[in-house]
């Protein structure tokens, strides 16, 4: 991986009081130093306290992993989460997001959100004074990206010229995977089934911020996305909002369930992920994701150690 060079409160110290509404938004030596970060929370050598600064959490989807690991993460940097469910405050009786924003920036320090559409997203960080992170979205999830290349990392010992394999929908997931993979130097290589390709404008906006040479492909073919792959990732094949498409999405994903017939064609030491919840016999058989290759959760873990190290940049605690 490459060197950073100024040390990482120095290449981190920009990012403070900014927004983390995709995987973009962060440069390759930004994204760099909190996986840096993240590691050394992880272990232990570093321990960072804000004292007690406050993040809103705005959840309109259903979550345990991400709504979980944020309230550890700030009360570990001796904060406080406030749960601002929509089905409790006045946005779901109405009120609009521009006021709810302003009002929220004046008892928050930063917003996590977790909602269907980018665009509200944006207009959160339009209408907030304080850091908004995107907890996930129909288009983006980059809190998932920055925990699963840090399991790559984990595993490998670096990621540069690696290659990330994901079989299945275009999502959220994958279009992040792309982005930040492409940041990180790492190939990231998405099969779905015709119709269910990643979106193409994310996938140009990975190939301009490719570094190290880091090549984004597609494919529709399962086996030939698989092939000496290092990592093999997959996620659900019907998203949260997509329920009444299951059935149909049940036959088009067929041929892309990860099961060790496929997952045979990756590298010989190559790990498994998903970014959870999972359902097993679907997109990834109990087999696979019971194998001695998995580190699932381990990367559910690591969630944590990367929103720590987000939250820290974020409110400037370096
Ligand atoms: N992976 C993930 O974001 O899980 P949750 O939906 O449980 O937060
Ligand atoms: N693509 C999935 C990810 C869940 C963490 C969804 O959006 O439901």
């Amino acid at each position: 991986m490459a060197a950073i060079p100024h040390g990482v409160a120095a290449v981190l110290s920009p990012l403070k009081g900014r927004d983390f509404l995709s995987s973009s938004d962060f440069t390759s030596q930004q994204t760099i130093a909190l996986l840096e970060l993240a590691t050394q929370l992880k272990k232990g050598e570093r321990r960072i306290d804000l004292g007690n600064r406050v993040l809103g959490l705005i959840f309109t989807k259903a979550s345990t992993r991400t709504r979980v690991s944020f309230q550890v993460a700030i009360a570990r940097l001796g904060g406080q989460t406030v749960d601002l469910n929509p089905t409790v405050t006045q946005l779901g009786r109405g009120e609009p997001l521009e006021d709810t924003a302003r009002v929220l920036s004046r008892f928050c320090d930063s917003l996590a959100v977790r909602t269907f559409d980018q665009e509200e997203l944006v207009n959160y960080a339009k209408w907030a004074s304080i850091p908004v992170i995107n907890a996930l979205t129909d288009l983006e999830h980059p809190c998932q990206a920055l925990a699963d290349f840090l399991t790559l990392q984990e595993a490998l010992g670096t990621l540069e010229g690696h290659t990330l394999a994901y079989v299945g929908d275009g999502n959220n997931v994958a279009h992040s995977l792309m982005i930040c993979g492409a940041l990180l130097g790492v190939n990231v290589r998405i099969g779905s089934p015709v119709g269910f390709e990643p979106l193409p404008e994310v996938v140009a906006k990975a190939r301009e911020l490719s570094v190290a040479g880091a090549k984004i492909e597609l494919s529709n073919d399962p086996y030939e996305t698989v092939r000496g792959a290092n990592a093999v990732y997959t996620d659900v094949w019907a998203s949260m909002g997509q329920e009444e498409e299951q059935d149909v999405r049940q036959e088009s994903f067929k041929h892309f369930c990860l099961d060790k017939k496929l997952f045979t064609e990756a590298s010989p030491n190559a790990i498994v992920l998903h970014c959870l919840p999972a359902h097993r016999g679907e997109e990834i058989s109990a087999e696979v994701m019971e194998s001695a290759s998995s580190r699932i959760f381990e990367q559910a873990e690591n969630r944590l150690h990367v929103q720590q190290a987000l939250l820290a940049a974020l409110l400037g605690g370096l």
